[in-house]
């Protein structure tokens, strides 16, 4: 079995050899253990793509927290260290970077780089306009759309309830999302809870898949050959592409009519336009556009793969459920009066949000790519090398977490280390802007679940599946109208 040297939350970002002495010299990422691999892929043929997560925190566990595998031809740094991704994530944007091939895939499909893929300066910039739409004000003024989503989805399953049928649980979640990040980000009611159509969903879904997929390809395939799912993927890209031109337009407009809406936006686009607008800001149209595709891409899968998982979770603890349940029925019992700030007294639903995602994290692990050559703990990085940080192995660790397999909400209240250990939102200046937005959300889902219903079952497929992220398989629900 490999043991570790003991590991620091070093990083050089600008290494500098002549003062390192021979004993404490850097290791260099080829000394280090990791998987036998073929030539030419590599250990591609040992990550399977859907369960590309599970593969890598297993080989963690195995070569301990610092090990080298290679995808294609590219050598990976894997870091599963809490304290070491830390302060990976902290080094941001000067000393990492998302990886090139995310960007360049991304550039292919014809997308515009939003925060996500922006780096440097162009990074900073956008982070500013995007932190704008974030603003509490801003969610405050988003806040009544929100709960109106949420009621629309109690309704959906009262009927549900009702007539005693199963609820899909991940796709009822899917349109709540969707309908909730459309309606923020475009100022547009999708309404697919209602309407049962589920295109925006299904184009989303496509290119957030695909775009993982093309990342992880040795081979970039579709530039020489188009399969039907390349080109379902390219028009999926472009449909999106049109529908976002036809929003900023109107939003254009709204903007024009009523020039108060500039310092009072009514929605994200708004909010970006208006950032966009401010001199010296340097955002351009693309930018913009880009940013909402990001919204749109980043805040669906990610919460409602939270959501499904906490949901599931809750079903197995019935002590957990029950205090969520009288938490809720207490603060926040009906959602056409539901406030933000009812939402931020759900301090165990909250703590309970937190507890899944420690346990089943929406974004198990983070590629990043490095700017320059650097020491990572004692190992010597060279510029341009891909680290992919695990971001569930401590956070799960029996050694670092007490009971760590155990779904116990009450840590999080607790205080201790597992704040530390535990990023399901990644951390440092990267820190996902949704953070605040998503608990939110989950929130208002969980009062308009816990509030009206007693939960029957929660069946199904409870694999871990990675796409862009990493969800259940399909899990079906059965409610009972809350008794009284
Ligand atoms: C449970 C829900 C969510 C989870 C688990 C999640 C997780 C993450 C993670 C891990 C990152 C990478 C952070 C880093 O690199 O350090 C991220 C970035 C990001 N997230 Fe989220 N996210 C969620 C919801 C949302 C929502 C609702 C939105 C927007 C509507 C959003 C927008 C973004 C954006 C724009 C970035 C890129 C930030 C940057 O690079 O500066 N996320 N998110």
């Amino acid at each position: 079995m490999f043991k570790t040297a003991p590991l620091s939350a070093r990083i050089l970002a600008d290494m500098d050899t002549t003062t390192t002495s021979a004993a404490s010299a850097p290791r260099r990422i080829s000394a280090l253990p990791g998987p036998r691999g073929l030539p030419f892929l590599g250990n591609t043929l040992q990550l399977r793509p859907s369960k590309v997560h599970a593969d890598v925190e297993a080989m963690a566990r195995r070569y301990g927290p610092l090990f080298q595998m290679r995808i294609g031809r590219q050598q990976v740094l894997v870091v599963a260290d809490a304290a070491l991704v830390g302060a990976i994530l902290r080094e941001r944007p000067d000393g990492f970077r998302r990886p090139d091939v995310t960007a360049r895939v991304s550039d292919e499909l014809g997308g515009e780089r939003g925060v996500f893929l922006a780096e440097g300066a162009v990074w900073r910039k956008q982070r500013k306009m995007v932190m704008q739409a974030f603003a509490p004000h801003a969610i405050k003024a988003y806040f009544p759309l929100l709960a109106r989503v949420g009621a629309r989805l109690q309704q959906r399953w009262a009927q549900a309830a009702r007539d005693g049928r199963p609820i899909a649980l991940n796709a009822d979640l899917k349109r709540y999302t969707v309908d909730v990040i459309a309606g923020l980000a475009f100022g547009e009611e999708v309404n697919t809870i209602e309407n049962g159509d589920d295109v925006v969903q299904r184009q989303l879904e496509l290119i957030m898949e695909g775009t993982a997929r093309r990342s992880l390809m040795p081979v970039p395939y579709w530039r020489y050959v188009k399969l039907p799912y390349d080109r379902r993927l390219e028009a999926a890209v472009r449909a999106t592409r049109a529908a976002t031109n036809g929003f900023i337009a109107k939003a254009r407009q709204r903007m024009q009519d009523d020039p108060s809406r500039a310092s009072h936006p009514h929605n994200m686009l708004e909010a970006m336009l208006a950032a966009a607008d401010q001199e010296g800001s340097g955002i351009d149209q693309g930018a913009v556009i880009g940013n909402v595709s990001t919204m749109l891409l980043a805040g669906e899968d990610t919460t409602s793969s939270a959501l499904s998982w906490l949901i599931w979770l809750l079903a197995r603890h019935p002590a957990a459920l029950q205090r969520a349940q009288e938490e809720v029925r207490g603060v926040a019992p009906d959602p056409s009066a539901f406030t933000i700030e009812q939402m931020d007294r759900l301090e165990f639903v909250d703590a309970c949000a937190h507890e899944a995602m420690r346990l089943k994290p929406p974004a198990p692990f983070l590629p990043l790519q490095a700017n320059h050559d650097c020491v990572v703990g004692d190992v010597r990085v060279p510029k341009d090398c891909v680290l992919w940080c695990v971001l569930r192995h401590d956070s799960v660790s029996e050694a670092k977490v007490h009971n760590a397999a155990a779904f116990d909400p009450q840590r999080w209240l607790d205080g201790g280390n597992v704040r530390q250990l535990a990023m399901p939102f990644g951390s440092g200046p990267r820190l996902c802007p949704g953070r605040y937005l998503s608990l939110l959300e989950i929130k208002v889902a969980m009062a308009c679940l816990l509030g009206a219903f007693d939960i029957v079952s929660v069946d199904g497929d409870s694999g871990e599946y990675h796409g862009f992220v990493m969800q259940s398989g399909a899990l079906t629900m059965r409610l009972l109208p809350r008794a009284g």
